[in-house]
């Protein structure tokens, strides 16, 4: 086995592990990170598309990419879709931002090719993968690399940042360990379709036959879900199936969508999840490998990157001035403040907007009640709630220059 040291090891090396490392570096700190998929696997999984103005700042002003504003698109508002109409909420006019439409792999690529370009190590394709020694001030994280050589990696601290299925967060003492979770009755059903768009923004739209978001990737490329029971076999719909389903649900507000061939389709999981604690010991938990949330709102990418950038300075000053405990004292609590909302606001949007299986008449009216209370608020209230959280709470903490 090969032993090396370093001063943090990262296990994941998605947005969260990958900025951490990024931030870690620019502050002078030697980080290892390792990644059990392939750096192709991971371009390959589609994943949300909507980076908030914060996640923008973070990717451009610390010297990660500005590809984000060359080849992402900005979105000034969204569409709410009910009752028969489309309304729109407009973003600069009540919270003077907007956000951007970048899908996730992207910023993937884009932090991969600065971890290569500043000359970080970063690990795919890695086997075999555990941590211990965590009570220790040398804890180690183990791998068989791609090409079959059993490592050893020393650090100071661990890093948990491997995502939904995340293997460390098991490693917290149970009786310490809380889980909050809520699962919910229903997925989505994503697909990409070679289309032009059907909208001009994201269209997200409530029917008696269950809610759809139409979204989008490049002119010539579209993201489109819909609500599905969770069981769903992709395999079982046929295109023609899927775009009757779509036309249908969006038709019933008055939209009609662009067809095309349906190049990608897949059923995403819904589910809502905290684990506290997101630090003990040695070990430390970043993104999805301490909370989920549901997909609609597209809060999963940015609260993972809102968390490194709690996260990474601390980490910084701890491990410079040795104590790393005292320095991230207050980690867990900044970061869970942000977490919860998110949590809220991902629960809100979900449960306003999708069909529960068991809904009464009653039910999709209060819907709707909602929905027209939120667009027609005489002073914007409910516009300005919905744009606050959708282009993510402004917050003193996240300023990283
Ligand atoms: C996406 O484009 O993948 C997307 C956009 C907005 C959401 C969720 C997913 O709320």
């Amino acid at each position: 086995m090969r032993q090396t040291s370093t001063e943090v090891a990262v296990v994941g090396a998605g947005p969260a592990g990958l900025m951490l490392a990024h931030l870690l570096g620019r502050a002078g700190i030697d980080t290892v990170t390792i990644d059990l998929r392939t750096r192709r696997e991971i371009e390959e999984t589609h994943r949300a598309g909507i980076l908030e103005r914060d996640s923008v700042r973070l990717l451009v002003d610390t010297g990660v990419s500005d590809r984000v504003l060359k080849d992402g698109d900005e979105h000034r508002g969204i569409e709410l879709a009910f009752g028969g109409e489309r309304h729109r909420i407009d973003f600069p006019s009540s919270v003077d931002a907007t956000v951007w439409l970048y899908p996730q792999t992207d910023v993937f690529v884009d932090l991969a090719d600065a971890r290569e370009r500043d000359g970080g190590d970063v690990r795919f394709g890695v086997s075999e993968v555990s941590v211990a020694d965590l009570e220790s001030d040398r804890p180690a994280m183990r791998f068989t690399d791609a090409g079959g050589t059993e490592h050893e990696v020393r650090a100071r601290v661990l890093v948990g940042a491997d995502g939904s299925r995340s293997l460390c967060r098991h490693e917290f003492p149970p009786a310490l360990r809380r889980q909050y979770f809520r699962e919910y009755p229903f997925a989505w059903f994503g697909i990409l379709c070679e289309a032009p768009r059907s909208a001009p923004e994201l269209v997200y739209n409530h029917s008696e036959r269950g809610f759809a978001l139409i979204s989008q990737r490049t002119a010539s490329l579209q993201r489109m879900y819909f609500q599905c029971r969770p069981d769903t076999d992709p395999a079982d719909w046929s295109d023609d199936r899927i775009w009757e389903e779509l036309q249908a649900r969006v038709g019933a507000n008055g939209l009609t969508l662009e067809e095309g061939p349906i190049t990608s389709r897949s059923v995403l999981p819904f589910r809502s999840f905290v684990q506290e604690p997101m630090w003990c010991g040695n070990l430390v938990l970043a993104g999805d490998a301490a909370h989920t949330v549901p997909p609609t709102g597209a809060k999963g990418l940015n609260l993972a990157l809102a968390d490194v950038a709690v996260l990474a300075p601390r980490l910084a000053q701890g491990l410079r001035g040795g104590d790393v405990p005292r320095a991230l004292d207050d980690y867990q609590e900044t970061a869970l403040r942000r977490v919860w909302k998110a949590q809220h606001f991902s629960y809100w949007m979900t449960t306003m907007l999708h069909r529960p299986p068991d809904a009464s008449d009653f039910d999709l009216r209060r819907q709707l009640g909602e929905l027209t209370s939120l667009v027609t608020s005489p002073r914007g209230a409910g516009s300005t709630y919905l744009a606050e959280g959708y282009t993510g709470w402004p917050d003193p903490v996240l300023s990283f220059h």
